[in-house]
């Protein structure tokens, strides 16, 4: 199913499903890009990348510092000449090339005056956002700071291209463990604990940050994992900066990922916090069942995860058939239990019905705190439990 039936002729699917159209949310909370817009009066963005903008940039680059209220103090972004990145990049090698999303293609790479391991990406340049705006938008949310969300470390606007420079993930998408070949490797307390960081990032980024964002498109490949599995959001924020087409004076967007989008954000395009609150419910139930939020492959009653798992969870004994069969019995029954409500209550149909963002993480927190020791040899779980049809 399209992700926004009724805006076929605007949206236009890129490779991973992710449909974009013009902003209808202007009534919505407001995000960061609302405080650029009243922060720096004199900065013009009626005009278009130039390679002679670079300069002005750079000093209105002093008008934003204030730019991000109460997260000031926290970080600092960098603006990178294109040839430090070209270095840094072996000139985009494709030895480095790490793949591409919606928004262009990204790249490791390593900064030579400080070794720093980083990656970048390389926005599409068939927008027409200004780069100015661009930079504002970069480097407010250089300036969010929270052990569960990717640092942006800096930006590169030279010669009109847009990249950004991010923090390296070294051991990369969760999607990528979920259904690549790593997959066995995820375990119960693994997986927990990369669900709760999630909803920590997310809490974040409603609850703490002031003006919040909406995130807007959670989903495993946008939960990337450092070393010992740490897990950060990326990406957020990132839905405001994209090429907007031909339209420079529309800043905003609503974008999504067919699986993961709230039905009344599909229907109508209202964005608001319980849009997030649904897609991660999406999200858990991938880390719970090891299936993708749509999945063509299989039988047509089973493609999209959440119509297959609603009426599943009715009974909580299906559960032991929903779960993923990669962790073989290895995992504590009553948490499992919890998870899937957990799970259930975010996809509600109803927005009001869902959860706020404190209380998932909350219920996730909980389940981390029992930490699981597996059985040995792993235990059996489902030969007297029904087959469901
Ligand atoms: N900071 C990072 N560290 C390590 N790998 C990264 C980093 N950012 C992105 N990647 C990897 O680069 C690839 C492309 O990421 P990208 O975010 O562009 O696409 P995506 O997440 O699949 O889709 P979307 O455009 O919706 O975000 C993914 O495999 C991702 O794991
Ligand atoms: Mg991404």
């Amino acid at each position: 199913m399209n992700c926004f039936p009724w805006a076929k002729d605007s949206a236009k699917k890129s490779k991973n499903n992710k449909m974009k159209y013009k902003s209808l949310d202007q009534d919505q909370p407001k995000s960061l890009l609302d405080t650029q817009k009243v922060a720096p009066a004199k900065i013009d963005m009626k005009e278009d990348a130039k390679d002679a903008e670079q300069s002005a940039v750079t000093n209105d680059l002093e008008v934003v510092e204030g730019v991000g209220g109460d997260h000031k103090e926290k970080g600092k972004s960098r603006s990178f000449k294109l040839s430090e990145l070209i270095d840094a990049t072996d000139d985009f090698n494709m030895e480095n090339y790490l793949g591409e999303g919606g928004f262009g293609k990204v790249f490791k790479g390593k900064l030579k005056d400080t070794g720093e391991l980083v990656a970048i990406k390389q926005l599409d340049s068939d927008g027409t956002q200004g780069v100015r705006e661009f930079v504002i938008e970069m480097m407010t949310l250089s300036l969010v700071d929270h052990p569960n969300l990717v640092k942006l470390v800096g930006y590169s606007v030279e010669g009109g291209q847009k990249l950004l420079v991010y923090e390296y993930m070294s051991l990369g998408s969760l999607e990528k463990y979920l259904y690549g070949h790593k997959r066995k490797t995820l375990d119960w307390n693994t997986r927990m604990k990369i669900a709760a960081g999630a909803a920590r990032g997310l809490e974040y980024l409603h609850d703490k940050l002031n003006p919040p964002i909406i995130y807007r498109d959670l989903k495993s490949s946008n939960l990337l994992l450092g070393e010992d599995f740490h897990p950060k959001l990326s990406d957020f924020g990132l839905a405001k900066v994209g090429p907007t087409g031909t339209n420079t004076h529309v800043s905003t967007r609503v974008m999504g990922t067919e699986g993961y989008c709230a039905p009344e954000y599909a229907m109508t395009g209202q964005l608001t916090f319980k849009s997030d609150i649904y897609s991660f419910g999406v999200f858990l139930l991938e880390i719970l069942t090891g299936r993708k939020a749509i999945d063509s492959k299989r039988p047509s009653k089973e493609q999209n995860l959440v119509d297959w798992a609603r009426p599943l969870l009715r009974d909580r004994k299906n559960i032991y058939h929903m779960v993923d069969p990669e962790l073989r019995g290895q995992y504590p029954p009553k948490q499992l239990y919890k998870a899937f409500a957990t799970a259930l209550i975010c996809v509600q149909e109803q927005p009001s019905t869902r959860p706020r963002v404190s209380e998932v993480a909350k219920a996730l927190d909980h389940i981390v705190s029992q930490l699981y020791t597996p059985q040995s040899p792993p235990a059996q779980t489902t030969p007297e439990i029904p087959v469901i049809s």
